[in-house]
């Protein structure tokens, strides 16, 4: 609702240049990685924008990256409601929203009209496989996601990580993330201007799962991760127990998986120096924890939950890190 408010209010030109100068940032810290020049480090996490509905309201707002998605080739529900729950006691949400979206085709209709406006904030397409689709043809999903987007996405997040999906994160595992990482790189390589490819990991992984993961990653040029998406684990939250089982299945997010994704980021930079992207994502709340994220290894930084309970003040205080 307020997402449509908001873009309802940006479509005034007085609206729109009021906002445009209340969260300007001066852009002298713009970045390259993978090729590409981010604006500044901070970038909206997956999911929040889906089906890339609100790209021209959010590029008024100073991200230097917005990733889309998670797309599927066909549209689906998701999940039933309620499906997405707020734990304010933590600063945190539990969601098992379930790729709910619009399909890959209307993505890519709606990125082509964005582009008439373009801003030079990066786009990035989040991919994943329709919850119908078995998953020893996942990979058809995935490739099918990268075709259709290629023309108007900057970078593809390949996304095996979300707890929502029956099955995905078992793509993590060594054979079939082999087969899909190898099948996209190919697919990627045939391209005359190949574009960067990042991959998207749970925070609920051992370590020996993500040496794996590394390795993969290595063998087929996969330019970095984005580390993390929503975790399965309940420890250590405020809110009571008892409100936390009747809530059930989902990821949590926000400020209780700060700490741990954290360490996986470092975990990852110990092993894979730069020129690897390292994109922290996970309970980042405040430009304290960015600055943690970085000096943890990450080169970038996203948010969704912090996105919601501090609104747009934190993007303006993040996309002034250095
Ligand atoms: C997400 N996230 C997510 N990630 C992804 O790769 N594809 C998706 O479709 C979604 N959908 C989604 C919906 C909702 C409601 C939430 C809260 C989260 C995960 C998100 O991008 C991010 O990785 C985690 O939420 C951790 O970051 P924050 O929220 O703690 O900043």
């Amino acid at each position: 609702m307020v997402m449509s408010l908001f873009r309802l209010a940006t479509s005034i030109p007085g609206v729109r240049s009021m906002t445009r100068s209340l969260f300007h940032v001066p852009s002298n810290s713009s970045i390259q990685l993978a090729g590409l020049t981010f604006n500044n480090r901070v970038g909206l996490a997956a999911g929040f924008d889906k089906d890339g509905k609100y790209i021209a309201p959010l590029a008024y707002l100073p991200f230097g990256h917005i990733e889309v998605g998670t797309v599927t080739p066909r549209p689906q529900a998701g999940n039933d409601k309620p499906r997405l729950f707020r734990l304010p006691a933590d600063r945190a949400l539990i969601n098992r929203m379930g790729f709910n979206n619009d399909g890959v085709e209307a993505l890519v209709a709606r990125l082509k009209q964005y582009k008439k406006v373009k801003t030079d904030i990066i786009i990035g397409g989040n991919i994943g496989k329709n919850k119908d689709t078995d998953l020893e043809l996942a990979t058809d999903d995935y490739i099918y996601c990268f075709e259709m987007l290629f023309e108007d996405v900057d970078y593809f997040t390949v996304n095996v990580s979300s707890p929502n999906t029956p099955g995905l994160r078992s793509l993590q595992e060594r054979e079939p993330l082999e087969f899909l990482l190898g099948t996209i790189a190919l697919a990627n390589g045939m391209k005359k201007n190949p574009k960067p490819i990042f991959l998207k990991i749970a925070p609920d992984l051992h370590f020996e799962q993500l040496d794996e993961i590394l390795e993969i990653c290595r063998a087929h040029n996969i330019d970095g991760i984005i580390a993390t998406n929503t975790t399965i684990s309940r420890t250590e939250l405020k809110t009571p127990e008892s409100h936390i089982n009747a809530i059930g299945n989902g990821g949590l997010s926000g400020a209780p998986l700060h700490h741990h994704s954290t360490e996986i980021i470092s975990y990852i930079r110990r092993k894979m120096p730069p020129p690897f992207v390292i994109i922290g994502v996970g309970g980042v709340m405040s430009r304290g924890d960015a600055e943690e994220k970085i000096k943890a290894g990450a080169d970038l930084i996203q948010v969704y939950t912090g996105f919601i309970y501090e609104g747009p003040q934190l993007v303006k205080a993040l996309a002034r890190l250095q």
